[in-house]
């Protein structure tokens, strides 16, 4: 199964947007990966609406979000006007996620479901015959530049065991070409890379080392 790249934006430098994403672009990501988070239901705030509505005018790469807030139910409408294309919510979340995927799904847009590494597996699996991709974080979601956490590896195979080959496994944090087989061997096709890519001096060349290591 092709690997998908999905830069973090968390990690670019802020005053050279356009010039970090389209540098990403065109070395061959196909996601870049949208941290959302509300200081709430992770010690952090990063961005918001507006930005993804700006970058939106600057790129045709999947704007893959990551709601790290309380209650995307409350915003899945803005984020979806502001060019989402997946919208990822958190089973930590305070908002109902079964009618928060369906409302993700209604306004046309793909729906994930992300996992903090305490989560258990079981957890997400209600959600399995309506979600379009299951993230896996293997770090503790708030912060770029965290460790991966090994004990996740489990979870990525069972989960690759009973969603089956085809289904798209997104793993988030700690992940950089030196690790880059660990999630990937154990299952994982949708690779989140924050500080591998933005945080290296050169991000394109980053995504093609990332494209070349899993070809
Ligand atoms: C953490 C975020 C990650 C983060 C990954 O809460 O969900 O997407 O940006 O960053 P690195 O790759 O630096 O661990
Ligand atoms: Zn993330």
């Amino acid at each position: 199964m092709a690997i998908i790249v999905a830069p973090s934006l968390l990690a670019a430098d802020f005053t050279k947007l356009e010039e970090q994403i389209s540098a990403v672009e065109a070395a061959g990501a196909e996601y870049l990966h949208l941290d959302v988070m509300d200081g709430h239901l992770v010690p952090n705030i990063s961005f918001g609406v507006p930005v993804i509505a700006s970058l939106r005018k600057c790129s045709n790469m999947v704007f893959d979000t990551h709601l790290m807030i309380s209650e995307p139910h409350k915003y899945v409408k803005a984020f979806a006007d502001a060019g989402a294309d997946i919208i990822t919510i958190h089973v930590e979340c305070d908002s109902d996620v079964d009618k928060t995927i369906d409302e993700i799904h209604a306004l046309g847009k793909k729906a994930g479901l992300a996992l903090n590494p305490d989560a258990d597996l079981s957890r997400a699996v209600p959600y399995f015959d309506k979600i379009d991709m299951l993230l896996i974080m293997s770090v503790y979601a708030g912060f770029g530049g965290q460790k991966y956490i090994m004990d996740v590896n489990d979870k990525i195979k069972e989960a690759r065991k009973l969603l089956g080959p085809d289904f798209d496994i997104q793993v988030d944090g700690g992940i950089y070409l030196s690790n880059l087989d660990v999630p990937v061997s154990a299952g994982a096709n949708v690779i989140v890379a924050g500080s591998a890519v933005f945080g290296s001096a050169d991000p394109a060349q980053a995504v093609r080392d990332f494209k070349a290591a899993t070809a």
